[in-house]
């Protein structure tokens, strides 16, 4: 009872009071809820207070094979496979109508297992889960071919093009947000008609089996999504390697996406990557300096620096390099850190003591390189527990160093000023990333032309980390390849088929 009301008052809803009072969890294979074969299991931790939330199946290959066994099954003999597409659409839409039922619970399990603020999981990370499996649901009934006109002489053919799904796709997710990511990866595959083996990631393994409970719910038979939880250098790269699947789609590190790619030669599976990026963000004087200095912040400190698109490398044109900076610093100094759970939050703690580690790693190496600590630069004093990181700018950096060159994921930002356009083109493009950037200016002409020049996958205007289900994402050079998200994702799970009929010589029909 004490803990019951200690709880309450804490704000968590019984559902996930229980849910991690039930502590040893099991993953979905074949529709049942399963242990690891081995048996093991890892633990999954609440960054802010680094306590352990639950007990996890530590899936490793031939829990993997299992899950691709089910999976195959569903797709070449299951009901999925005869289903209508307008029976899988509404399945789908079905899967968000009970996302958003349960959406409190969705974002506290976020909160607590990810870290981030639970007001940012309840409007950013759950309702635009609901979107995307909204989106896509509508996606399933129009995933079409085309007819085309052929020119054989002498004789007539029909040539049309069908659209099937790939087959069994791995899909390996990372822990920045770990339902979104999920949501993401699912959508376009159940739309197209694949099965899945999912792989949470390791951090944040929750919000997944959580949803995978919601699954036979909304209509989805068993078998066609298999979440094993598990390790990446286990569990990851058995999918990666899974000589039975068809296609593996990743987002995370670029250095485990090359791993990944290599993997999958084995079978030749098809690949589609989301990786990391340093992304440039470019305040022009001519910007509205107010609204581009709290972008600029929000551009890097939103998830706390964990965003594979975050704006790390804020470039601001000289003459207005004196105006932007204390409105930053004054930002930074002012965010409220604390437990995601505390309403007073602004922002959480890192996801794990590694992400801790490799962040303060990068803040020692950026001073130690000589760049300034314009702001933060280390852990905040009043918390003495949790993986908090201060929001950090370094002024005074070289294009050399490390804190321009590396991502860093976290909540930290290089500010360089710059002198023109040209000049900040091409110190925005040397990286070997390219992900996203941003353009901060009131000239339409000069926005556009940047727009153009930027090498990244998605530039902002006037704005950052926008999204919406129905706009492609995806990275350019080391970012990856491959587009999530919009009609774009449903080139990633669909294979084109040419069909040819022969409609006999011309002349027949007085044609
Ligand atoms: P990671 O790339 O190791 O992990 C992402 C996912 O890949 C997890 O599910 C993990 O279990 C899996 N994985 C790890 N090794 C694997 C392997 N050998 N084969 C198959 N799957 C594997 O990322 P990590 O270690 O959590 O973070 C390291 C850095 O990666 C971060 O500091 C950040 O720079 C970047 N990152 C980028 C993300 C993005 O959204 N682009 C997301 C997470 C991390
Ligand atoms: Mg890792």
């Amino acid at each position: 009872m004490a803990l019951a009301s200690a709880q309450s008052t804490s704000g968590i809803v019984p559902e996930v009071d229980q849910f991690i009072r039930s502590r040893t969890r099991r993953m979905l294979i074949d529709g049942k809820w399963v242990e690891s074969a081995s048996g093991k299991t890892f633990a999954t931790h609440n960054p802010a207070t680094e306590d352990i939330l639950a007990e996890v199946p530590a899936g490793e290959k031939e829990d993997v094979d299992r899950a691709v066994r089910a999976a195959r099954r569903a797709f070449e003999n299951g009901p999925w496979r005869r289903m209508t597409a307008s029976e899988r659409g509404r399945a789908l839409w079905k899967l968000a109508d009970l996302i958003e039922k349960h959406g409190e619970e969705f974002a506290q399990l976020e909160t607590l297992d990810n870290g981030k603020p639970l007001a940012v999981a309840r409007v950013a990370d759950v309702p635009l889960v609901v979107d995307h499996f909204r989106y896509y649901a509508g996606w399933a009934t129009k995933v079409e071919g085309e007819t085309i006109p052929v020119s054989i002489p002498g004789q007539r053919f029909l040539n049309y093009t069908l659209r099937e799904p790939v087959g069994v796709v791995g899909q390996i997710i990372p822990w920045n947000f770990p339902l979104l990511m999920a949501a993401w990866k699912l959508g376009a595959a159940l739309a197209c008609g694949n099965t899945v083996v999912l792989k949470p990631a390791e951090q944040t393994p929750l919000s997944a089996l959580r949803l995978g409970e919601l699954l036979e719910e909304a209509g989805i038979p068993a078998g066609v999504v298999n979440i094993v939880t598990g390790y990446g250098e286990t569990a990851g790269a058995a999918i990666a390697a899974h000589p039975d699947l068809d296609k593996v789609a990743f987002t995370g590190s670029t250095e485990v996406g090359k791993e990944v790619m290599r993997a999958a030669t084995g079978n030749l599976k098809r690949v589609s990557l989301e990786l990391g990026g340093k992304s440039p963000n470019i305040i022009f004087a001519d910007a509205d300096l107010d609204e581009a200095a709290v972008g600029a912040a929000s551009a890097i400190y939103f998830n706390h620096g964990q965003c594979c698109c975050a704006g790390s490398r804020l470039f601001i044109e000289q003459k207005a390099y004196d105006k932007v900076m204390p409105k930053l610093i004054d930002f930074s100094q002012k965010v409220k850190l604390g437990p995601g759970m505390d309403p007073a939050t602004e922002m959480g703690p890192l996801v794990s003591s590694e992400q801790y580690q490799r962040v303060t790693g990068y803040l020692a190496a950026g001073k130690q390189e000589g760049a300034r600590v314009a702001a933060g630069g280390g852990r905040p004093k009043d918390l003495s527990k949790g993986y908090f990181v201060q929001p950090t700018v370094f002024a005074d950096v070289r294009p050399d160093m490390k804190v321009i060159r590396e991502e860093i994921f976290g909540p930290v930002v290089c500010a360089i000023p710059f002198k023109d356009p040209s000049e900040v083109a091409a110190a925005g493009n040397d990286t070997t990333y390219g992900l996203a950037a941003a353009v901060w200016t009131r000239d339409i002409g000069k926005a556009h032309r940047m727009a153009e020049t930027l090498r990244a996958g998605t530039v902002w205007i006037n704005c950052y980390n926008v999204f919406d289900a129905a706009s492609p994402f995806g990275g350019y050079k080391q970012s990856g390849f491959g587009r999530e998200m919009g009609k774009a994702a449903l080139d990633l799970y669909t294979q084109l088929k040419s069909v040819w009929v022969n409609l006999g010589p011309h002349g027949d029909n007085g044609q």
